[in-house]
């Protein structure tokens, strides 16, 4: 008897639990050695499957859509962003593109909360300290950092991640502000107690961590030009969880040099996981390898999404986690 399962071509390797649901519910080809596709593999992928299941790092862009197979209705992402994905072009072709919001909300900001407190606390240096053997004992004036408490947080984008990191920072004393393209119902900013501010520009200069939570659009590409970053004081702290593209890394990586900033916690970088060496040697970072939604709890629950969404299509009904180009 013909397999009348959906055929479902996944990029990387998943969790395990995740693997195994789909294999009884998809006629699912797996990658278990987890290397990244090329292009070309990817390309034979979307020319044969029902559905391609890609994940950060797989770029789908126009040339690739215009290659999908007839059968390639639906683009399940295992993951938030999808910025990788040319979903204009997908929409054009009758493919939806889905994603996986919400699950790695909390985890994200568990991180981004723990890069806010490592830079200016200067956690890092600590533990390499103790690591080095050079420790000699406590000294009035050893290790100092800067405090955190009272301090004002600047949130740019402010979805579930920028509100889970706003609940999590109050706690810790900082005073919240943000910036997003709707302003948020009064009830919900007045449970945050975080202030809006429409204009970007004039938050940059007030605040003292500013921490990014918006997509990765052509719209966000170098929202922190230089001149942004330029409008920021030179005590200040960029916090980056969300994607590299964001800032003009070397705009940044000039003002740190420059001492035109007070540091950075860095989760993502421009160009992927090629580091800027010259970032990398900064006394005052901390870069982490794109960690934010990297609990297994997260990635199960991402994967559950990602099944829900293709079941759903398969049922024939429109996956929950649709994303148009009108939500970018
Ligand atoms: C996402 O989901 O887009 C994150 O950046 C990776 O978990």
């Amino acid at each position: 008897m013909p397999d009348s399962r959906p055929k479902v071509v996944v990029t990387r390797k998943l969790p395990e639990q995740v693997e195994t649901r789909m294999q009884e519910l998809f006629d699912v080809t797996l990658n278990p050695d987890d290397t990244p596709m090329t292009s070309a593999q990817l390309a034979e992928a979307l020319a044969n499957a029902d559905v391609l299941v890609p994940t950060l790092g797989d770029q789908i862009d126009a040339g690739l859509i215009a290659r999908a197979g007839e059968n390639l209705r639906l683009i399940a992402n295992f993951g938030a962003g999808v910025d990788h994905i040319d979903v204009a072009t997908a929409r054009q072709r009758g493919i939806h593109v889905t994603n996986t919001p919400g699950v790695l909300a909390e985890d994200t900001a568990d991180m981004t909360l723990a890069l806010i407190l490592a830079v200016p606390r200067r956690l890092v240096d600590g533990v390499k300290l103790i690591e080095s053997g050079e420790w000699t004992g406590w000294a009035p004036t050893a290790m100092l950092g800067h405090r955190v408490f009272g301090k004002r947080l600047g949130i740019i984008g402010m979805g579930q991640i920028g509100q889970a990191v706003a609940r999590r920072a109050a706690a810790f004393g900082l005073e919240i502000h943000y910036h997003n393209r709707k302003r948020l119902r009064p009830e919900v900013e007045e449970d945050l107690g975080a202030t809006y501010w429409e204009s970007l520009d004039q938050m940059l200069a007030r605040m003292d961590v500013v921490s990014i939570h918006c997509p990765h659009t052509p719209g966000t590409y170098h929202l922190l030009s230089p001149r942004r970053l330029r409008l920021m004081k030179p005590t200040a702290y960029i916090v980056n969880t969300a994607r590299g593209e964001i800032v003009d890394e070397n705009a940044l990586i000039r003002m740190l040099e420059a001492g035109e900033l007070g540091g950075a916690g860095l989760d993502v970088f421009e160009h992927g996981h090629e580091i800027n060496p010259r970032l990398a040697a900064l006394p005052n970072v901390t870069l982490m390898p794109h960690m934010g939604s990297a609990t297994i709890e997260s990635r199960i629950e991402m994967g559950e999404k990602v099944i829900i969404n293709i079941k759903t299509y398969a049922d024939g009904h429109t996956p929950p986690d649709r994303v148009v180009p009108a939500m970018l």
